[in-house]
């Protein structure tokens, strides 16, 4: 049988899903926008490239959410993306209503489908979908950490010039200004990052400026767009989530879960490391933080426990 993926939202992450789940072959690809023929046309291009691409995914577009019927996995990307000068919370309000509406959708037509959710602001948008959605939490996670740290990875691999394909990092937290990269889970090739700053490779004031572009990434192409979001690194990240679901890859991946006591939070969407599996997220990574790493992320929680109080309560 071959999956099904459903896209809502076809935007630019949406088309983009699409067209990498047909590079690795992942399953045939419904796109769902509520813009008429958005979802159609882009199916309708992306169906024309197969051509060329010799692409086995099929791809449909609609308007209509009882598409989404049976999926195996549904990312979510319906929403507004920031313009320059907005934070990722200034989408709370109209964002919220949307994933309200997502989420019966998803609860109707495919409720044992793998969820990821990309809208912004992510954690308190996940947090929002699941609840809505009744759901089980093992079933339902958000895209951040791992293009979070890609950033870090990206910036590192620059400044030590070093394959990017060396590097291993860790950034965790909520996806706003408080995340929370990390260091000490970072190393090139097996040698930790500190053993790199003491042979000089990089100092540890480049490190400290790395972490802040980082915790930045996601403004700074904004403010470079101008019209919208980043899109290709966003939906790499939601792909590699999906891919792990679909082919049982276990990966570890940093992602936005539901906590249930892991770090001491309870009933609240974070990111943290967990292993991706065909039951979903079969397992959180609960790692031993020094006490200053604690407290980056305490403060990140608090900050996506505040955003979630600022989530109107109904759809008006
Ligand atoms: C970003 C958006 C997708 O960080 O949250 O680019």
């Amino acid at each position: 049988m071959v999956n099904k993926i459903a896209l809502i939202g076809a935007g630019n992450i949406g088309s983009t899903l699409a067209l990498l789940a047909a590079t690795k072959n992942l399953g045939d690809c419904i796109l769902v926008d509520v813009v008429e023929g958005v979802g159609a046309g882009k199916s309708l291009d992306l169906n024309q490239a197969s051509c060329v691409e010799n692409f086995t995914t099929s791809f449909s577009g609609s308007t209509d959410f009882s598409t989404i019927k049976g999926a195996d996995v549904v990312i979510v990307t319906a929403g507004v993306p920031r313009k320059p000068g907005m934070s990722r919370d200034d989408l709370l309000a109209i964002n919220s209503k949307i994933i309200r509406s997502v989420a019966k959708a998803i609860f109707e037509y495919c409720p044992n489908a793998f969820v990821i959710c990309i809208t912004n602001p992510l954690d308190a948008m996940v947090q929002l979908l699941k609840e809505t959605a009744n759901l089980p939490s093992n079933m339902v996670c958000g895209m951040a950490g791992i293009l979070d740290t890609s950033r870090f990875k990206f910036f590192l691999s620059q400044e030590l010039n070093v394959s990017v394909e060396d590097i291993q990092a860790l950034v965790m937290g909520g996806h706003g200004d408080t995340m929370v990269p990390l260091p000490n889970y970072c190393s090139v090739s097996g040698i930790p990052l500190s053993n790199l700053i003491e042979m000089g490779m990089i100092s540890q004031q480049k490190v400290n400026e790395i972490i802040e572009r980082t915790k930045n990434g996601g403004a700074e192409i904004v403010n470079l767009l101008k019209t919208g979001s980043a899109f290709y690194a966003p939906a790499s990240s939601g792909i590699a989530m999906a891919e792990s679901f679909l082919l049982n890859k276990k990966k570890i991946f940093p992602c936005a879960v539901y906590l249930n006591g892991e770090y001491g939070v309870q009933g609240l969407y974070v990111g943290v490391p967990c292993i991706i599996g065909s039951n979903g997220i079969e397992k959180v990574i609960e790692l031993k933080l020094t006490q200053e790493e604690k407290s980056h992320f305490m403060k990140s929680v608090n900050s996506v426990k505040q955003l979630l109080e600022a989530i109107p309560k109904s759809e008006e």
